[in-house]
């Protein structure tokens, strides 16, 4: 959708904020003026109170303007945070993208709400709709403008390069995740990051042979029972000081968790066309640091492989190799994403000596239980990347919380044949997941793990930010924290 801001705005539809109970807004007085009042009728009529996200439409006269104003409930003033502002944006859209009318004009006091709630209708206005063949022109939205009215349009237009940044990689990371597994394997998700240098991202692809010489039989041994080949894709921002050390991010991309040998039940196996959650996120952040060039050097490093039992597959009690030399014995194959992170997590250490790493994966149904869909699960031997990453999703309201690393996990994951297994037993999955990858990064290593498996699709109610399977969590996450963390 095209945003603009302007001091003042002529759209088919006119769009004001009412508090809760409270009267019209100044900007909506010359409108209602014009048209004899209609405005103020609208508003002491009917059940509209101003309650948050409450949308009355009133049809105006050839003579207005405007074909149509909305009025739309902003809640109590004191209640409204970014995560409110956003929804206004959002539900306007959900509610008037599809009324027939091409732009919109949403008046708002000032630059931040006015940023907020853009990214809220740009995110809301979000489709993926490329399989349908039949969709005819009025099951497709009609809006294609919003401009935001409000007198400080100018710092809202400055600020609004970093936060469209944003969007489009969060925009980027849905279509990832909603490509089906046919369509997007692991050559074609590397292929498409390989694209991605159009924006100044410089991208190096490694193949099997190039994995085969490093000894990363770990991510190796995952992709195995595939016919797809697995890749990894290292991608690189340096906007920072030469000689800066980069962050890395690092991503789990499995394209399709079939469970492998140890295979899922069929019943929302389709869900796992999303395990590679953690690479798109990732994707889609440096797309975002790219995009408003930001002054920090960034790698982003992703695993894409397909888990799949087939007859050259791995097996329960295989034993592997990992590229940092240590052995594991795999006791259930649909424990993969450690798997491919160990290895993934070691190339990133090796080849950047990163100042500090953030792994994204889909890892565990057991942190889908501890916390449900609303917050990520993060892991870190750190306490001040814990506060900032914790900052840093408050902020774009894409939160994790933060839960507890320990020897006593680390036991759990002791091996009769090997350096270590692959699964921690029932209790506590997901920390022993995040102790397994612990055991693969370096001592004195800044690191920081977040789960992201149950926020990366959200089934049942979802916020009307995420209009589609794919709710895109991640770049938003990470630009902010990079923005506000490693950006002097
Ligand atoms: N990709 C799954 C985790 C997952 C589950 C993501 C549900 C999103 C929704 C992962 O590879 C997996 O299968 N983990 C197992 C680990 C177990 C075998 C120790 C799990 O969580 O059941
Ligand atoms: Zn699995
Ligand atoms: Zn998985």
């Amino acid at each position: 959708m095209k945003i603009t801001f302007a001091e003042q705005a002529d759209a088919e539809i006119a769009a004001f904020v009412v508090d809760e109970d409270g009267g019209l807004p100044p900007a909506a007085k010359a409108l209602d003026e014009a048209t004899g009042g209609l405005l103020s009728e609208a508003l002491s009529q009917d059940r509209f109170t101003g309650k948050h996200g409450q949308q009355e439409t009133v049809v105006l006269p050839k003579s207005a303007p405007s074909r149509r104003a909305v009025l739309i409930g902003g809640g109590k003033l004191n209640e409204r945070d970014a995560r409110a502002q956003e929804k206004i944006g959002a539900l306007l859209f959900k509610q008037q993208g599809g009324s027939g009318f091409k732009t919109m004009a949403l008046h708002v006091d000032d630059a931040a709400f006015a940023n907020r709630a853009a990214i809220g209708a740009e995110l809301a206005s979000y489709r993926f709709d490329q399989f349908f063949t039949k969709l005819k022109d009025d099951q497709k939205p009609s809006l294609e403008a919003l401009t935001l009215v409000t007198s400080e349009a100018d710092a809202a237009k400055a600020d609004w390069g970093h936060y469209e940044a944003a969007t489009e990689g969060t925009k980027l990371a849905r279509d990832l995740m909603n490509l089906p597994p046919n369509v997007l394997y692991p050559e074609t998700f590397a292929k498409r990051i390989k694209e991605l240098e159009e924006f100044g991202l410089e991208v190096e692809i490694l193949d099997e042979d190039d994995m085969e010489k490093l000894g990363m039989g770990a991510l190796l041994g995952v992709g195995q029972g595939s016919r797809r080949e697995s890749r990894l894709a290292i991608m690189k921002w340096m906007g920072g000081k030469d000689g800066d050390a980069p962050v890395a991010l690092c991503g789990k991309g499995v394209c399709f968790d079939a469970g492998g040998i140890s295979i899922k039940p069929g019943p929302g196996m389709e869900d796992m066309r999303g395990d590679m959650g953690g690479a798109a996120a990732v994707t889609g952040a440096m797309l975002s640091l790219a995009k408003r060039k930001a002054k920090a050097n960034v790698v982003g490093l992703v695993g894409l492989v397909e888990n799949m039992p087939d007859g050259n597959a791995i097996k329960p009690s295989d034993i592997l190799t990992s590229a940092s030399g240590q052995t594991i014995e795999v006791q259930n194959t649909d424990a993969e994403g450690r798997l491919v992170l160990a290895d993934v997590l070691w190339y990133a250490q090796q080849h950047f000596k990163p100042q500090s790493i953030v792994d994204l994966a889909t890892l565990t149904g057991a942190i889908v239980i501890s916390l449900g869909h609303h917050h990520a699960g993060l892991f870190t031997n750190d306490d001040g990347v814990a506060d900032g990453l914790t900052k840093a999703g408050l902020t774009e309201g894409e939160r994790v919380w933060r839960l507890p690393l320990g020897s006593e996990y680390d036991s759990l994951l002791k091996s009769k044949f090997a350096d270590m297994r692959n699964i921690g037993g029932r209790a506590a999955g997901s920390i022993t997941a995040a102790q397994f990858l612990k055991r693969f990064v370096n001592e004195g290593q800044k690191w920081a793990h977040i789960d992201i498996a149950g926020v990366a699709w959200v089934d049942g109610e979802k916020s009307p930010l995420d209009p589609s399977w794919a709710s895109g969590f991640g770049p938003r996450l990470l630009d902010r924290w990079i923005a506000d963390n490693y950006e002097g």
